[in-house]
């Protein structure tokens, strides 16, 4: 296993460059179930978890072939139908294959996720929508196995909350469906309009992109994709918040500041300068000649987008423990999203969890001290690597594999940036 070293308190400076979204780079290459054929993915990041996509994919039936950021998968002959729990206990987005493979062959086998870090994460909303398709879905044995006679007939869908993959799972298997689906109160995230526009590229019918109400006219069948995943915002924020806290200033490149509406205003709030074009945002601190930048401590409560992103809850409350005052952080998406406070707290920073929220008392930019702690999720492990940062000293965070789910090239950019970080082998048992 590897660790993370960083030798914090230096200030980010300059350009980095964002990758294509994991959040959407997976749904899209589900999608590619839907019609037989060669897909043309471009822009897809490098991860452990797109590269754990392509073995369930390969598990299926379907070849893969990658130069660059271009990924090919040819899905024209599909073996199998089952998503094993192998797969699915490492990567719950796993089950963004149910869908498609009942939509394509009318049978489906995927494992239960089973719980996670951060929650329990039942997937009962997929199971419901599957069933007004007129899917019969059994539990069996810690599986989801589920089959349809004959093609899906289009229903009315209500989410009683937005779900992300709730709402890509069940476009996957409508876009096929006899007849007309609504979907109601779906998730509106820029990685479904990412899905709805390769849907469409594919010849399916999809009405309300952009929109919590999409309605989906079957097809009879659909055309391979050539499509291109949108940045990751996620990625994006996690750099933004990580040259904030440092005191630094830089351009992230290749992103779409549209997608952050609600992150840009909150680091505006905290008194950061931000400037925006088409595809890159630029951020500073106004000029403090010889001083250290104050921070304005922020509220935050994170939300179904356009709300604040529950991805960026842990890398906020890192920066906000810098504040210049008290703030107040409110989960409300998923139940155990706070894992980061204690290692927050091992470097430092002064937090009170009181159920659904964090009071944070910030202590003013230089208030973090480096220390041993470890990842325990992918965004609770990007809060502490922006912690590790803009803390003195030296941090050390083990079982890194969590960040190589979701952040390409973390140690070069970075680098890239200014920072002192560096991988070593980790001794721990
Ligand atoms: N929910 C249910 N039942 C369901 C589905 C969801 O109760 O059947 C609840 C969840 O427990 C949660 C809420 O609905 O309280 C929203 O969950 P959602 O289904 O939207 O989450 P997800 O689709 O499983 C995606 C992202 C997550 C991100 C969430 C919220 C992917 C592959 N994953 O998960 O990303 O946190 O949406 O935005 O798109 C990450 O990248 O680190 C990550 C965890």
């Amino acid at each position: 296993m590897e660790k993370l070293i960083i030798e914090g308190g230096r200030p980010l400076r300059g350009e980095v460059k964002i990758s294509g979204a994991k959040n959407a780079a997976l749904p899209l290459m589900a999608a590619t179930l839907l019609a037989p054929g060669k897909h043309k993915l471009r822009n897809v990041p490098d991860l452990r978890d797109t590269r754990t996509f392509i073995r369930l994919l390969e598990n299926l039936g379907v070849k893969s072939e990658r130069t660059g950021d271009l990924l090919i998968l040819d899905s024209t002959h599909l073996v199998d139908a089952e998503a094993p729990y192998s797969l699915v206990k490492t990567m719950r987005a796993s089950v963004l294959v149910l869908g498609p493979l009942l939509a394509r062959l009318g049978k489906a086998k995927v494992s239960l996720p089973g719980g996670c870090a951060i929650g329990a994460r039942p997937i009962n909303f997929h199971i419901m929508g599957l069933e007004r398709l007129g899917v019969v879905c059994k539990l069996e044995g810690g599986y989801v196995d589920a089959h349809v006679e004959g093609p899906m007939r289009g229903d009315v869908i209500y989410f009683d909350i937005p779900s992300v993959t709730g709402t890509e799972n069940l476009l996957m298997a409508a876009v096929l469906a006899e007849g007309t689906t609504v979907l109601k109160n779906a998730a509106r995230e820029p990685e479904i309009g990412n899905l709805i526009d390769m849907l469409l590229s594919m010849g399916a019918r999809i009405e309300g992109r952009g929109s919590d109400k999409l309605i989906v006219h079957g097809v009879k069948q659909l055309v391979p994709a050539n499509c291109t995943i949108i940045p990751d915002r996620i990625e994006t924020g996690t750099y933004l918040i990580a040259i904030a806290a440092t005191g630094g200033s830089g351009t992230v490149t290749n992103c779409n500041p549209a997608h952050l509406p609600s992150l840009l205003e909150k680091l505006r709030s905290a008194g950061l300068r931000i400037i925006e074009t088409a595809d890159t945002i630029n951020i500073s601190w106004p000029a403090q000649p010889e001083k250290l930048p104050v921070l304005a401590s922020v509220d935050i409560k994170t939300r179904p987008y356009p709300g604040y992103p529950t991805d960026l809850q842990a890398q906020f409350m890192a920066l906000m423990a810098l504040g210049s005052d008290i703030c107040v952080i409110t989960e409300t998406i998923f139940e155990n999203r706070f894992m980061h406070v204690a290692e927050l707290q091992r470097l430092g920073a002064k937090i009170r969890v009181e159920g659904h929220s964090a009071v944070v008392s910030g202590r003013g930019m230089n208030g973090l001290c480096g220390a041993p702690v470890m990842a325990t999720d992918l965004r609770a492990s990007s809060s502490l690597v922006i912690a590790g940062l803009a803390a003195s000293g030296r941090t050390e965070i083990s079982r890194i594999y969590h960040l190589e789910r979701g952040y390409e090239n973390l140690v070069e950019k970075l680098s890239g940036l200014g920072a002192r970080v560096w991988k070593e082998q980790d001794q721990e048992l």
